[in-house]
């Protein structure tokens, strides 16, 4: 009897993509609800939470420290937050797999609370860079032990954390997270200034919580934020916008598929968000924001996306932060578009969940696309209007998600079938992506052993 093996996927070439696209909750958001909802006084009830695998992470770790949370049985979630200084210590390490968000913000948290944490993850994880972290926290009086710059990292907090200014190198809004949340405690003002803007859902929702939060964009376009500390959060009804990084595969799909035509419906649009959707209009993709409304202090909308002609162009190295897990992605659409897409300032992929631009070079080029990088950049030729991308390869995804989804949606374009092992970690940002992707008429399927 044959098994279906779910770690490796098939996609193959299709006519046409139609219907509507509900991609799941926002990833950023859904951390930090679990975690501010984790550090208010009251309930916080959060609906439309993403349930993938990382998230889930984030949400048994506040468990462990000492944090109620529960699924009702309308399908929300319920924190009783526990005060920002009532966490515990855990009486186990904080295994946070393969989530780089969830272990950065919650060391955050640790660090202004009087509690040690022992921080681990998964392989990918652990080979990550965590000294741009926990470098700032020792600085606000934090104790830490690790070894190197990666996990496993132990940490104890200081429940007076110093109120400190702090300047990061780099555009990153875990970094910059994990100071705010650090914090909390401080006496005084916690400043940080970042090269120019990452995503703010922290200082958003910060303030959303009750919190002090003040963000100026400098004349040199770097963006500072001051948060008072001693502050006091309380609990919030929260509503999570759908992910618009999971909805940029539906989106390139529906570009470079011919003959689509797809509604994806509220989708966040926060404009730290939508560094995608504005280079793909600029490379001539049909994409319409309709609807466009406010909820919950973010600003959606719903999206009609329909098949079009795409020309490469030069992405700025200023536009980076705003896209920063949407590169994989872009680099399938610029595989289908006429011309040459260069990709700069994007070193910081190098150390996502794994290092994307060699990555998903490599596997375009395996697929027979021409692409050269270097450290900080990278140029992917397309096919001239009417070309084939061959496919017909077999991509290891290297269990890094988005590499998976994206090789995945190259495949409804390939001659041959593209066949991507790996894939088992699209689980931590997307639930369910092969059977929603084929309900829009793709054709994604198990490997069969
Ligand atoms: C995230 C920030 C980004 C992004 C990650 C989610 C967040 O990382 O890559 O997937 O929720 O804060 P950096 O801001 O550190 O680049």
């Amino acid at each position: 009897m044959s098994k279906t093996n779910k770690d490796t996927l098939r996609s193959r070439q299709v006519a046409a993509l139609s219907g509507t696209f509900y991609v799941p909750g926002d990833k950023s958001i859904s951390h930090r609800s679990l975690i501010l909802g984790g550090l208010a006084i009251g309930e916080t009830c959060i609906s439309g939470l993403l349930e993938g695998a990382d998230v889930l992470a984030t949400r048994d770790a506040l468990v462990n420290l000492g944090v109620d949370i529960e699924k009702t049985e309308t399908g929300d979630w319920r924190v009783k937050g526990v005060g920002l200084n009532g966490m515990v210590s855990p009486a186990t390490p904080l295994n946070l797999y393969n989530s780089g968000t969830g272990v950065r913000l919650l060391m955050g948290v640790v660090a202004g609370q009087h509690i040690t944490a022992t921080f681990t993850g998964d392989a990918s994880l652990s080979s990550r860079p965590m000294a741009r972290i926990t470098e700032p926290l020792t600085s606000m009086g934090a104790s830490v032990t690790s070894r190197d710059d990666q996990l496993p990292v132990t940490i104890t907090g200081n429940a007076t954390p110093l109120a400190r200014q702090h300047q990061s190198k780099v555009a990153s809004a875990q970094i910059k997270s994990a100071i705010l949340l650090a914090g909390l405690n401080a006496r005084g003002t916690t400043q940080i200034t970042e090269p120019y803007p990452s995503r703010d859902h922290t200082e958003s929702m910060l303030r959303y919580f009750g919190a002090d939060v003040q963000q100026t964009i400098n004349d040199d376009g770097s963006h500072t934020i001051d948060l008072e500390g001693e502050a006091t959060l309380r609990g919030r009804k929260i509503t999570v916008p759908r992910d618009p990084s999971s909805a940029a595969f539906a989106i390139v799909a529906a570009l470079i598929t011919p003959d689509s035509d797809v509604i994806i419906p509220s989708v966040g649009m926060n404009p730290l968000r939508t560094g995608l959707i504005n280079t793909l209009i600029e490379m001539g993709g049909s994409i319409d924001r309709v609807n466009e409304r406010t909820e919950g202090g973010e600003i959606i909308a719903d999206l009609r996306v329909r098949s079009s002609q795409l020309y490469g162009i030069t992405v700025p190295a200023r536009r980076a932060a705003s896209m920063i897990d949407e590169y994989p992605i872009l680099s399938i659409a610029a595989a289908a578009a006429s011309g040459t897409t260069d990709m700069r300032g994007i070193a910081e992929l190098r150390i996502k969940e794994t290092d994307r631009i060699k990555v998903m070079a490599e596997g375009l080029r395996k697929s027979g696309i021409d692409v050269t990088y270097d450290n900080d950049s990278m140029q992917v030729s397309g096919q001239v209007a009417g070309g084939n991308i061959n496919g017909g390869v077999t991509i290891a995804a290297q269990h890094d998600h988005r590499i998976g989804m994206s090789f995945l949606t190259l495949g409804m374009v390939a001659a041959q079938p593209i066949t991507v092992s790996g894939c088992a970690t699209i689980e931590t940002s997307f639930p369910d992506f092969a059977a929603h992707m084929s309900d829009l008429g793709a054709s994604i399927t198990g490997v069969s052993l």
